[in-house]
């Protein structure tokens, strides 16, 4: 085997050094060498076109309707807000990345997956590098585990890891987490990009060999993504994140990359004294009880995956000093800056001088743009100091010429806030219904000085 030596590698141009540096000697950018592993071959880099034509022989290809193309075997986990999320249940040889802020419940619901699935007769590692065994153990206990068979391996040293798969051979296998994992082949500190990236490739690497499901922890990182999961998502088959507030008892699990299932699809789950419980019916949780209607929100009807939910957006629109604020707590802020100039210009509502807040109820984080409805009723509410009317919902998309463009699926956005007791709705044109559903008042607009306009006359 050729031996192993260290290079650092420049993420900004791919040029490299011998020794770490701050500053990158081809491109001259700063803090952009990570470490590498170079095999060393002499002359490597210098073979010229015709000898490295030689290297290998032509591969044979094969047309796309002659590859068998059996649909992959998934085994559900048993815990079905999580089986939802990974497309139906885990799949062998299949890597998970499954990330989120400390202390959001990633062990937790790890745990519970790996003694679900024990319990379903398969064999399971819960590696730990954060917690030693004792303390798993302790948290078994809480979560009412206490017989469970999951086997533990208290260790973080790579090698040892991968030793411990090959030799035990468990169907999945949780590595909590991957920045803790250490390999002793790099020299640079656990946690670091090199580290975390070269272990994660070999765990990859292994899983595909042998055929074990790998789940990789993953803490984001509060400096930004460096060493997070972020650097990890292309290696893997799945990436998983958590969202949510730590302080409310709710939490998403959202899947953003699946080479086995659909995306955006998310679990929902209420962290309870024993551990995560996933909740079935979810519309209802984002909401805020007010007694009364208040100036500043409007509810939102949102699709997340496959179920609509209801989500209260808020927002607080207060007289600002010479640079006035613009921040979103859960929505893109870009997309509110945007709002913003549209709801000037097309509906005569100015908000220049003021600051202006926005937040999405319970941590979720709402990407799609059917937001944009909910959130300028909202802010020229709060703006006007007048709530919008009880059992108000709102969606769709505003267009920078102030047109309301429709959302997906817009009826069955309607039913969920009929059935959750709303009575009137403010939506794109193209959404309305053509037969009226029982007990909702929608009124249609194009425009988004149409919508304000119906705002101002039934409020
Ligand atoms: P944890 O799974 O350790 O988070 P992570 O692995 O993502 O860092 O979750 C820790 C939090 O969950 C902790 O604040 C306590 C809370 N918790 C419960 O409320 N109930 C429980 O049964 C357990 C095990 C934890
Ligand atoms: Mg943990």
């Amino acid at each position: 085997m050729a031996k192993e030596k260290t290079l650092f590698t420049c993420t900004a141009c791919g040029g490299t050094s011998p020794r770490w540096l701050g500053k990158c000697p081809s491109c001259g950018a700063w803090n952009t060498l990570v470490e590498t592993v170079a095999e060393a071959g002499p002359g490597k880099n210098r073979l010229s076109a015709p000898q490295y034509a030689g290297l290998a022989q032509a591969q044979a290809v094969m047309p796309l309707a002659a590859i068998e193309a059996s649909d992959v075997a998934r085994t559900p986990s048993g815990i079905d807000e999580l089986d939802r999320v990974l497309g139906g249940g885990v799949v062998e040889g299949g890597v998970v990345l499954i990330g989120g802020d400390p202390g959001i419940g990633k062990s937790t619901l790890l745990l519970q997956a790996l003694d679900a699935l024990q319990r379903l007769g398969l064999p399971t590692l819960y590696v730990t590098g954060e917690e030693s065994g004792a303390q798993v153990a302790l948290r078994s206990r809480r979560l009412g585990l206490d017989h469970s068979q999951v086997n533990v391996l208290a260790e973080i040293q790579l090698e040892k890891i991968l030793a411990t798969i090959e030799a035990t051979q468990p169907a999945v296998a949780v590595i909590d987490s991957i920045q803790t994992v250490y390999s002793d082949q790099l020299t640079s500190a656990p946690g670091s990009v090199a580290q975390v990236r070269e272990c994660a490739a070999h765990l990859t690497r292994a899983a595909k060999a042998t055929g074990v499901t790998i789940v990789l922890v993953g803490h984001v990182t509060k400096e930004g993504a460096l060493a997070g999961p972020r650097v990890l998502e292309h290696m893997v088959d799945t990436v998983l994140y958590f969202e949510g507030d730590t302080h409310s008892q709710f939490r998403l699990v959202r899947a953003i990359k699946n080479r086995f299932g659909a995306v955006n699809e998310i679990g929902v789950f209420a962290m309870t004294e024993k551990g995560l419980k996933g909740v079935t019916n979810p519309s209802a949780i984002f909401l805020s009880q007010h007694s009364e209607p208040v100036p500043g929100s409007c509810v939102l009807v949102t699709l997340e995956g496959t179920r609509p939910m209801l989500v209260e957006i808020q927002a607080l629109v207060d007289e600002g000093g010479p640079s006035p604020r613009r921040l979103s707590v859960g929505l893109d802020r870009d997309r509110l800056a945007m709002l913003l100039a549209v709801l000037h210009r097309h509906a005569g509502v100015a908000c220049m001088d003021q600051d202006v807040f926005v937040n999405a109820v319970g941590g979720v984080r709402i990407s799609e743009p059917a937001a944009d409805l909910a959130v300028m009723l909202a802010i020229t509410s709060s703006l006007r100091g007048k709530p919008l009317p009880k059992g108000f919902i709102a969606f769709g998309e505003v267009g920078l010429a102030g047109e309301v463009r429709p959302a997906p699926r817009g009826q069955e956005r309607l039913k969920e806030a009929a059935k959750l007791g709303f009575s009137v709705a403010v939506v794109p044109k193209a959404n309305a219904p053509k037969k009226p559903i029982e007990g909702l008042t929608i009124h249609a607009v194009e425009r988004v000085d149409q919508a304000m306009e119906v705002v101002r006359g039934i409020g």
